[in-house]
């Protein structure tokens, strides 16, 4: 099988995420090759795990490398001209959530792209977890009728990570950064196609930005969805969820409360202290940092969570359970066990390897990016104007 090669495009905590999985990204035809990134140390510990070349700007690293494909998990705002770059050198992209922070950045991502003749695909988000593609595959296959209402919750320590004030509030809170994950996931379920929602966002006092939002959506399929996101909450969904975390591991049942102490701690130094002390501990956690230890294989996983979706079809009732999905029909309860199957980053890798070598249509591209973003930036300006807003550029699913 041909095998393409990967290279890196920021080496910070999106980054790390893939590499604790190299267990399952080794079972896919690439071969990791090039990174570039601003902090020499990251770039250091790259060439003495991988061999590869290592750079200090996208462009050089376009330019003067063979990779096939680069992996883009630069922050929010360096996405528009990371992607054009790369599509500039013919390279296949795969760029993390939010694919951008503007429709006119997505639209000029996609033109860079489209004209070079390059594949991309936009990432990563919980679209692509077992259950979620599981209870889409239900609906598609019609046992339990059409999709009436999706509700969504999700109460977590968001706001209370370590990260630089100015990329929360370059997000908007979670609006940009985690409104993705969740916009995804129902967009998946409902079919795609909002037509119109209306929003109000909390604030969060301790950050000063927007901590969460309440949203009601509707489909054009006639069903409705309900959108609730709070990231500076003392209540977590995992509670609900036998503790099990995003990314499928265990979660510590104080995590929310812990976090909250830590930010008041922070607050209570110097602006500048504060900034020093989010970026060294969120340093913690970037590819390359002394404390970042490299996981995969081994410990117990469940499913991923992010947080407790709810599908109400005609005949039955759905919900992710923490090995698979159950659904609720006439007959009662049924689990429908998943198997840990590729998901997350190594799912889209290999979906943009079929759409590169295959051929094969890309379900998470621009189109469907531009989308879910269309989705987010209507939340926020719901909250701003206080009314209702019509979506216009949505697509439908890709079966
Ligand atoms: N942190 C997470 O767990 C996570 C999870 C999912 C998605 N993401 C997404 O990934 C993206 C990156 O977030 P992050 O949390 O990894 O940020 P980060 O700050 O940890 O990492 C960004 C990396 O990019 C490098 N960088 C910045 N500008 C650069 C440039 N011009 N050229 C080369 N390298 C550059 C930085 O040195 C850093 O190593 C964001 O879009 C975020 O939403 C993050």
């Amino acid at each position: 099988m041909r095998k393409l090669k990967l290279g890196f495009i920021g080496l910070g905590q999106a980054t790390s995420k893939v590499m604790a999985r190299r267990d399952e990204i080794d079972t896919l035809p690439y071969v990791i090759t090039d990174a570039c990134d601003l902090r020499p140390h990251a770039l250091d510990a790259f060439r003495k795990e991988f061999g590869g070349k290592v750079f200090d700007n996208p462009e050089d690293l376009c330019r003067h490398s063979d990779v096939d494909v680069v992996y883009i998990a630069t922050p929010a705002d360096c996405h528009r001209e990371h992607v054009e770059i790369a599509a500039r050198h013919g390279k296949h992209i795969v760029v993390e959530k939010p694919m951008a922070l503007s429709l006119a950045d997505c639209e000029a991502m996609i033109k860079a792209t489209e004209a070079a003749g390059v594949k991309m695909l936009a990432g990563h988000t919980h679209s692509f977890d077992a259950p979620i593609r599981k209870m889409r595959e239900i609906i598609r296959g019609g046992t339990i009728g059409d999709v009436l209402m999706i509700n969504s919750w999700n109460f977590n320590d968001f706001n209370h990570r370590s990260r630089l004030t100015s990329e929360l509030k370059t997000t908007r809170g979670p609006i940009y950064n985690q409104g993705p994950h969740q916009v995804d996931v129902v967009r998946q379920l409902g079919g795609g196609m909002v037509k119109s929602l209306k929003a109000k966002a909390i604030m969060d006092s301790l950050s000063e930005t927007e901590g969460g939002w309440s949203c009601f959506m509707e489909f054009e399929n006639g069903a409705a969805a309900t959108l609730v996101y709070d990231g500076r909450s003392l209540f977590d969904t995992s509670e609900l969820f036998w503790w099990v975390g995003e990314g499928g591991d265990a979660r510590p049942p104080e995590i929310n409360r812990r976090q909250r102490q830590k930010y008041r701690r922070l607050k209570g130094l110097s602006r500048d202290e504060m900034e020093r002390e989010l970026d060294r501990e969120k340093e913690q956690g970037r590819y390359g940092a002394k404390a970042f230890v490299q996981r995969g294989g081994g410990e117990t996983r469940h499913q991923p969570f992010f947080g407790l979706t709810v599908v109400s079809c005609d005949r039955g009732t759905m919900r992710q359970s923490r090995d698979g999905v159950i659904v609720y029909g006439d007959d009662g309860p049924q689990e429908i066990p998943l198997g840990l199957e590729l998901h997350g980053r190594a799912a889209e890798l290999k979906e943009i390897y079929g759409g590169i070598v295959g051929n094969r249509p890309i379900f998470h591209d621009g189109y469907w990016a531009l989308a879910t973003l269309e989705v987010c930036t209507a939340i926020a300006e719901s909250v701003k104007e206080s009314r209702e807003i019509t979506l216009s550029r949505q697509v439908p699913v890709r079966e």
